[in-house]
């Protein structure tokens, strides 16, 4: 059990060194556990993200009848109730802050002829749904939204959905997750086509779990991928691999501070989710591979990083999807390259935890960086070595974990110290943070 920081400090220290791992990663986690209580039998999953957010879907689908266990030995087990077999909750379900939990159980929940309340937190409550809600009525269920297509909402299932075939209008996993869950449920070929392809984990899963998913090209080359509906889902093993989103902080750590050397053991490097390694090379970063194997169709490696100049560069808009949830940490980053790094094309920041371009730009230029916030971007003029630390300075995360972890980082390499207000919000992703980051020599300290 980690210690809860509402407010840290992190401070320039010795090089980084040693070998860690990460927690396992955030959007698998939710899928195993999904598909878990979808299956009929005992599934068993391990190296499940421990995080307030995965914590939530657990007790949701626990809401919903499923069984879910975690035993001494760190493995949770998962008994379902199977394709069709939700029961109705007895309460409000409360993701917390997990928009990936709210949107894959509404879509898995409109498909059941059951009613069910889904809440948030204030970032939750702030966040887009009709996006979900839109293509969900299209197969049948019925929703009482607040304001704005918001939580809290009300789903009203149906037993009789109806495949649709639907087209992305974002690039995003989250919803084609949640048309694929529904599509779980309803008769026939349920199929989603994104012209700009998601991380596809709930494709590779339902295949593990034993549904028929195909995956092919539509007319204008977009990705097409097709369900067929009620399959019988077989209870499985899932081997959770780190998540590269979480490695993306200690990576980013032990490139700015001088000296460093670190190795980030059994890193999950699915195409569609490691762009961020790309970039990070095109600035100059020395990240090696070691070990490269392939786990249930995901590919892992370790990764080996050493500290070294970086420059600035533009990031190709086409890439946002695959490094999505990179940009805070990599605007950090930029403040301390050469040059300008140059991000377009990542409107959809504004609707995350926080809005991520602001809040990135609001920080970076608080404490001193050279920062021009577009509509869908981010200019970053970098300090060519440690970027400024203007004293006084708090950072507001905005109840966005990802936004307090890159300032924590910045802060590691930075010309001062950097407070940051608001850490309780890691635990959502990053369960340990803090303490993994000091044993690798981090100086993060709370602050009374
Ligand atoms: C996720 C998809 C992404 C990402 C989020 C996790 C998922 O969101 O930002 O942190 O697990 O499907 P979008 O699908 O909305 O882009």
């Amino acid at each position: 059990m980690s210690v809860k920081i509402a407010h840290s400090a992190a401070s320039h220290g010795a090089p980084l060194q040693g070998e860690i791992a990460v927690p396992g990663d955030k959007s698998i986690s939710h899928r195993a556990l999904i598909l878990g209580a979808l299956s009929v039998g005992e599934s068993t999953i391990h190296g499940l993200l421990e995080g307030a957010d995965v914590l939530a879907t657990a007790q949701a689908l626990r809401a919903y009848g499923a069984d879910i266990r975690r035993g001494s030995d760190a493995v949770w087990r998962v008994n379902g109730v199977g394709v069709g077999g939700l029961m109705t909750p007895s309460d409000i379900l409360d993701l917390g802050n997990s928009g990936t939990g709210a949107r894959l159980l509404l879509g898995l929940t409109a498909a059941h002829g059951i009613t069910s309340i889904f809440t948030g937190d204030a970032s939750l409550r702030q966040r887009p749904m009709e996006r979900v809600i839109t293509p969900l009525q299209q197969m049948g269920a019925r929703f009482e939204a607040a304001p704005g297509g918001r939580l809290p909402i009300t789903v009203i299932g149906t037993n009789r959905a109806m495949p649709i075939e639907y087209r992305l209008p974002v690039p995003s996993a989250q919803i084609k997750s949640a048309v694929l869950l529904a599509g779980l449920n309803a008769p026939g070929c349920t199929a989603v086509i994104e012209p700009r392809p998601s991380r596809d984990h709930t494709e590779h899963l339902l295949r593990h779990f034993g549904a028929e998913v195909t995956i092919g090209s539509d007319d204008d080359g977009a990705r097409r991928i097709s369900l067929t509906g009620r399959p019988e889902l077989q209870p499985q093993t899932v081997a959770v691999p780190g998540d590269p989103s979480s490695a993306a902080f200690p990576i980013a750590a032990a490139l700015l501070v001088p000296g460093s050397e670190i190795t980030v053991t059994g890193v999950g490097l699915n195409p569609l989710r490691a762009a961020l390694l790309d970039t990070l090379r095109e600035m100059g970063a020395r990240i090696t591979e070691r070990n490269r194997r392939q786990d249930q169709g995901e590919p892992i490696a370790d990764l080996v990083v050493r500290a070294g100049p970086l420059r600035g560069i533009e990031v190709p808009g086409e890439r946002a999807p695959a490094m999505i949830d990179e940009y805070p940490i990599l605007a950090a980053v930029a403040a301390f390259a050469s040059g300008a790094t140059v991000m377009r094309g990542i409107g959809e920041l504004r609707v995350k935890e926080s809005d991520r371009i602001s809040a990135m730009a609001n920080g970076l230029g608080a404490l001193g960086v050279q920062v021009e916030e577009l509509e869908d971007g981010l200019i970053i003029q970098g300090h060519d070595g440690p970027a400024p630390a203007a004293k006084g300075v708090c950072i507001n995360t905005e109840m966005d974990h990802r936004i307090a972890m890159s300032f924590l980082v910045y802060g590691l390499a930075a010309q001062g110290p950097v407070q940051v207000a608001g850490c309780e919000m890691i635990e959502t992703s990053f369960p340990g943070f803090s303490e993994l980051m000091a044993g690798l020599g981090a100086h993060i300290e709370a602050v009374s």
